[in-house]
């Protein structure tokens, strides 16, 4: 895809976009203010820039704003310049600061969201006025000039007299949904969720500042269906009732979460006007009550990839009765719009450097930018992350072992203090990577015969002995257990699970960087997201080349990205464009049907070096 250059001054920044895209939204995506009101509609005229180099064709309004000489030196609309060259635009000091928030990856998010409030004092009505009390107040607002909504034109009259004419109109993407007495302008609140499959996490945002006022998090409450995205779509194809089910459990969890937050900030629930959900093609569909049979079947067909805006009420979360919901676009169905809130929050479209993201789960996705170029790909990992097909295998809950270090002892780290009760994902990657360092696993993942192990490392040899037929590596022994069966442990099993799990996604990667022909060593940052993923040692991802072989201080751990992404989305409408933008850029690369695809995953099931 070919893109733009736009360079700034005097920020001295240049952003790479799509032709087409506004010299304002480019801006406001990479975080550089231009002056505006309006917000990027062409209304307030503040957006003012001077084209220094490449050029940009008048708009009716430039001709309207700019005298003949100031056109000629390049003075434009910010938001109706279209960028369809390289561009260098200079940036007039802003008049207003506007408010920004941090979010994501080190991503600066101008505050600029679609729920806006104004306070109104407005003349009251006498025989000479007798202005209907709608026009009264569009009156008031002509810049904004909102189409008005059943409820709010229902609660109008009775709200403009007992508030003596003084009131506050909420208005969400265009719409004047509600009317409020007296001064309510500053609680604003949005709520982005985080749909996972296994984990749903809510932030209560506070839009007039961006900052967030309360996070909980609680088990996707469909977890009795099946614990991946598999099993559930298999129970709406085995029971008619189970969609609804379903649904129904994907509603109590996030009404249950959204109350937690809004009474964890003392918020009342119908001063939340937005919610913004980031969810797998599967979670999105159920939430949205639409079978999810055609995902799980080849060819793998979504129902639809950008969502419609529904009222939040239509995916059960009480907030006010006009509140939006926002669901993200997905690019297929196995790269589905957690992950393009992903990219949104990590800025995969944003940054010139050679980025790999990997979302590492069950199903692993796997995006390679170098900011010209975004390719995508999903990466069937299968269960071994999640604690899944491994013997002492457990979820990252109280009790499960999450860090292993091995050195002349093994040093374990326990989620909740208590005594290990099992191994989760990042234990796991940990224990396998701790192993073939200390030299008692070798590169082909085979534990080491017991003269070896008595020779490198004698005094851990000892913990390898056997469960059955099979060879074991003792991790904890709980007081008094002889037998290793009762301990807990890693399997020769296990670290075969765990080296077709990281095969598959060292496959992905490496036929991405194929694709735009470079190497391993060539990649500038690799982000390991999602619930899972943010919590894998650096080292041991390097270690058991699950990531490319590059410096730790180059991988990152990114967090919640998803539910960053949908964060992004409330503060700022801008952000919902650039969700689409990114859509229509990312080139999704299908894997399964690769001829190299075998070999490649064949060589990539050993431990580098
Ligand atoms: Fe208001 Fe351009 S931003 S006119």
């Amino acid at each position: 895809t070919g893109r733009v250059q736009l360079s700034f001054v005097p920020s001295d920044r240049a952003v790479r976009v799509p032709p087409g895209v506004t010299v304002f939204d480019a801006a406001s995506w990479n975080g550089i203010a231009i002056d505006s009101t309006c917000g990027g509609h062409g209304t307030c005229k503040k957006c003012k820039v001077r084209v220094l180099a490449g050029s940009v064709a008048p708009s009716r309004l430039d001709i309207r704003s700019f005298s003949p000489e100031q056109l000629r030196a390049g003075w434009r609309l910010a938001c109706l310049a279209q960028a369809t060259q390289d561009l260098r635009v200079e940036v007039p000091p802003l008049t207003t600061r506007p408010k920004a928030a941090t979010v994501g990856v080190g991503r600066q998010v101008i505050l600029r969201p679609a729920v806006q409030k104004r306070y109104v004092e407005l003349a009251e009505p006498t025989l000479a006025d007798q202005r209907p009390d709608l026009t009264r107040l569009l009156d008031a607002i002509d810049d904004l000039d909102p189409q008005p909504d059943l409820h709010a034109l229902r609660r109008l009259p009775t709200v403009l007299r007992a508030g003596d004419y003084r009131v506050t109109a909420v208005i969400v993407d265009e719409a004047l949904v509600d009317v409020e007495p007296g001064d309510t302008t500053d609680r604003r609140f949005a709520i982005a969720f985080d749909l996972g499959t296994t984990t749903v996490v809510a932030t209560l945002l506070d839009l007039g500042t961006g900052t967030p006022l309360a996070v909980h998090s609680m088990l996707n409450r469909q977890q009795p269906f099946g614990g991946d995205v598999i099993t559930r779509i298999s129970a709406t194809m085995l029971d008619p009732d189970a969609l609804d089910r379903l649904r129904a459990a994907a509603h109590a969890t996030l009404a249950e979460l959204t109350a937690g937050v809004c009474a964890e900030a003392e918020v009342d629930p119908t001063e939340v006007y937005e919610v913004a959900v980031a969810g797998n093609a599967t979670m999105t569909a159920l939430v949205l009550g639409i079978d999810p049979e055609p995902l799980g079947v080849a060819p793998f067909v979504m129902s639809c990839s950008t969502p419609p805006v529904v009222l939040a009420s239509d995916l059960g979360v009480p907030v006010h009765p006009r509140g939006r919901a926002l669901l993200f676009p997905a690019l297929g169905a196995y790269v589905g719009g957690d992950i393009v809130a992903g990219m949104l929050a990590t800025g995969m479209d944003r940054d010139k450097r050679l980025r790999l993201f990997i979302d590492v789960g069950t199903n692993c996705e796997i995006v390679l930018s170098d900011g010209r170029q975004i390719l995508a790909t999903a990466a069937p990992a299968g269960p071994a992350f999640e604690g899944g097909a491994i013997r002492c295998g457990m979820r990252a809950a109280e009790g499960a072992i999450e860090v292993v270090r091995v050195g002349e002892d093994v040093e374990l780290q326990v989620i909740g203090d208590v005594a290990p009760a099992g191994l989760c994902g990042s234990g796991l990657v940990d224990a396998v990577a701790e192993l073939v360092k200390a030299g008692l696993l070798d590169a082909t993942g085979r534990f080491v015969t017991d003269e070896v192990a008595a020779e490198t490392a004698p005094a851990l040899a000892e913990r390898l002995t056997r469960v059955g037929e099979e060879r074991v590596f003792v991790l904890h022994r709980p007081e008094g257990v002889t037998d290793p069966a009762h301990t807990v442990y890693l399997s020769q099993r296990d670290v075969r699970e765990l080296q077709f799990a990281k095969a598959a996604i060292a496959t992905g990667w490496s036929l991405l960087l194929e694709e735009l022909e470079v190497e391993p060593g060539d990649v500038q940052q690799v982000l390991l997201a999602g619930s899972f993923g943010s919590y894998l040692s650096p080292a041991s991802a390097v270690r058991i080349g699950l990531v490319p072989d590059l410096s730790v201080l180059r991988i990152l751990s990114a967090g919640n990205v998803a539910g960053e992404g949908a964060k992004m989305v409330l503060l700022s409408h801008r952000e919902r464009a650039g969700a689409a933008t990114l859509l229509e850029e990312v080139r999704y690369v299908e894997l399964s049907d690769r001829a190299d695809f075998n070999d490649k995953f064949v060589d990539q099931l050993a431990f580098p070096g």
